[in-house]
This record gives C-alpha cells, sequence and structure tokens, in this order.
C-alpha cells in the first residue's frame, strides 16, 4: 500500500490508524514500553528521500523508524545530494531503491504529483511527505488525530482554515479530510489573494459539506471549534505573487473572538501569522500537534511494515 494522497483513506481507516497510534503511545509510555517496540521490526529499514527542507516530517518519520526498531537510511537535499542532480529520474531513482528491500520509502519533493509517479513504479511503499501544493497526508493524519483526541469525534465540527490557503497543502488536505465526516462546517479565512482554489470548493460541494470564504479575522474565528492556521507559502509563489503579503495574524487581541473551548492549531513551522504571546493561551495545540506526529507515523510504519 502506498500512501500518496489523504483521499484513499476512508473515515474507518483513520480510526483504525488512531486505535493503533493510541496502543503505542501508551506502550511508549509503559514501563519498558521502549524496549518492546524497539524490538518490533529488527532487521527491516526505511528510506527518508528529501529534496525539500524539513524539520518535523522527516525528523518524525526517522524518530518513528528508530523507535519501532527500524534501521533508517536518509537523504536530504536529495536534489542536491542524490543523483537527481545528475539527471536521474524519480522513477529510476525508485526502481533502483526498490533493490535494496525498504520497508517504506517516505519521500518530499517540491513538484507536486511527483510523489504519485513514483508510487507507480514502486515495489516498495511509497509515503508521500508533501509533494509541492499538492499534498502532505500524514499530517492531514496527525491534524485529524489531534482533532480527534481533543472533541472525541470528527463530525458536527466549525472548522476555520486560515492564512495562505492557495499554495498551502496542509490546508488543502484538512479540508478533504474533514468533508468525509457528517455536518462539518468548513470557515476560509484568507485575504483574496490567498483564497483557497476552485477544486477544493467543488470538493466539499460533491460531499454536501457547507463553506464559506470570510476576509475578516474576526469573524473567521467566530464560533469555531477547530482554528487551524498557516503561513504564507513563500517558497511556492510564483513570479508575479512575488511581494504579497501574509495576510492576517492572530494576536493576543484576536482570542477574544474565539470559543473558550476552541482548540488552535497550526501544521508549523510558524513565521509571524501567530504572535509568540498566543502560545500560553490554553487552546494552543500547535506543539502538541507536532509531537502527535511522531505517534501516527510510528502508527503508519508499523502498519505498513506489518502487512
Ligand atoms: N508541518 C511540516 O510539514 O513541517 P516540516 O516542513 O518541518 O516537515
Amino acid at each position: 500500500m502506498h500512501v500518496v494522497s489523504i483521499d484513499q483513506f476512508t473515515p474507518k481507516d483513520l480510526f483504525d490508524l488512531f486505535e493503533r497510534t493510541k496502543k503505542i503511545e501508551d506502550t511508549f509510555y509503559s514501563k519498558g514500553g521502549m524496549l518492546e517496540l524497539a524490538k518490533k521490526h529488527r532487521d527491516k529499514q526505511i528510506c527518508t528521500l528529501f529534496y525539500e527542507p524539513s524539520t518535523r516530517t522527516r525528523l518524525s518519520f526517522e524518530t518513528a523508524g528508530y523507535k519501532l526498531g527500524f534501521g533508517v537510511v536518509s537523504t536530504e537535499s536529495a536534489g542536491e545530494f542524490s543523483s537527481a542532480s545528475k539527471g536521474e529520474t524519480i522513477e529510476d531513482t525508485i526502481r533502483v531503491l526498490d533493490e535494496y528491500k525498504f520497508s517504506a520509502i517516505i519521500i518530499r519533493h517540491p513538484e507536486t504529483g511527483i510523489v504519485g509517479r513514483a508510487a507507480k513504479v514502486a515495489k516498495t511503499p511509497i509515503i508521500n511527505a508533501g509533494d509541492g501544493k499538492g499534498e502532505h497526508p500524514t499530517q492531514s493524519l496527525l491534524d485529524t488525530y489531534t482533532i480527534f483526541f481533543n472533541f472525541k469525534r470528527l463530525d458536527n465540527l466549525t472548522i476555520t482554515i486560515g492564512g495562505d490557503l492557495k499554495h498551502g497543502r496542509t490546508a488543502r488536505s484538512l479540508a478533504k479530510i474533514m468533508a468525509k465526516f457528517d455536518n462539518n462546517h468548513i470557515k476560509f479565512v484568507s485575504t483574496k489573494s490567498l483564497a483557497v482554489d476552485q477544486d477544493i470548493k467543488d470538493f466539499l460541494k460533491e460531499n454536501n459539506t457547507t463553506y464559506e470564504e470570510i476576509t475578516d479575522i474576526e469573524q473567521g474565528v467566530a464560533d469555531s471549534d477547530v482554528i487551524y492556521w498557516t503561513r504564507l507559502q513563500k517558497e511556492r509563489l510564483e513570479e508575479h505573487e512575488k511581494g504579497l503579503a501574509g495576510g492576517f495574524i492572530i494576536s493576543k487581541d484576536t482570542l477574544k473572538f474565539m470559543k473558550k473551548d476552541a482548540i488552535i492549531m497550526h501544521p508549523l513551522p510558524r513565521v509571524d501569522e501567530i504572535s509568540t504571546d498566543v502560545d500560553s493561551d490554553s487552546r494552543v495545540r500547535y506543539f502538541d500537534q507536532a509531537g502527535n506526529g511522531l505517534f501516527v507515523r510510528m502508527a503508519l510504519l508499523d502498519q505498513l511494515a506489518s502487512k
């Protein structure tokens, strides 16, 4: 099984993965749990192939691998340090890595759709760790795990998704996955130039999920259960977009417009779109959210390698 798009996950798939995640998390925190986990996949290896910078995704996948007992083989800056720099295609790279019998190959790449191309030729399970402005499915898995952990449900929620909705793959994927659950309402909050693309709005309509587009931050965060904020994706701006302003900033003043039991999420990295003085608010979840990435990725690797 490859993990290329969040579209491939049914609600049951998600809940099964969350159950596995919770079990792994409990084992991790139990006495002797680490020893138990580290035995699980001895003599297996995973490979991380990152053509684009990453802190959380690469390091949490690699940590997840080590904690489960995998050997981890890694290339960061793969565009420069792998044979891609000599002109090797992704297809040939994958055909070669198939020969090394990894349990999974985890790829991040700046080109939208290229991880899908890799999966087409691969015998080894491929995990999309972010492809251009396309998708970042494991981010959506940890995002929904964080929401589920807080509300014990993924339906009947109002979700504000704000910031750079035009170039941000995590925002797109979150909207899509939340549309698979009943009675969710999405509030997109952005400047007009960073508005969400039509394909996402069409997807929501097809899945009977209501949405609205808002250009006022106070109205945007009011009455929402989840406030999911994103940074301006400077690295993905086209030439004519250079100089675009990032849009809205969540500050201490913005907090008073939010519900008392709302949660504030962000895939990180944060630049300046959430002021640091917001971090001490009890509704903030973005660092816990990143922490959940370790356990969700452990569960995913465990699932793929146990097949
Ligand atoms: N959220 C996320 O994908 O972070 P990194 O770019 O640091 O992996």
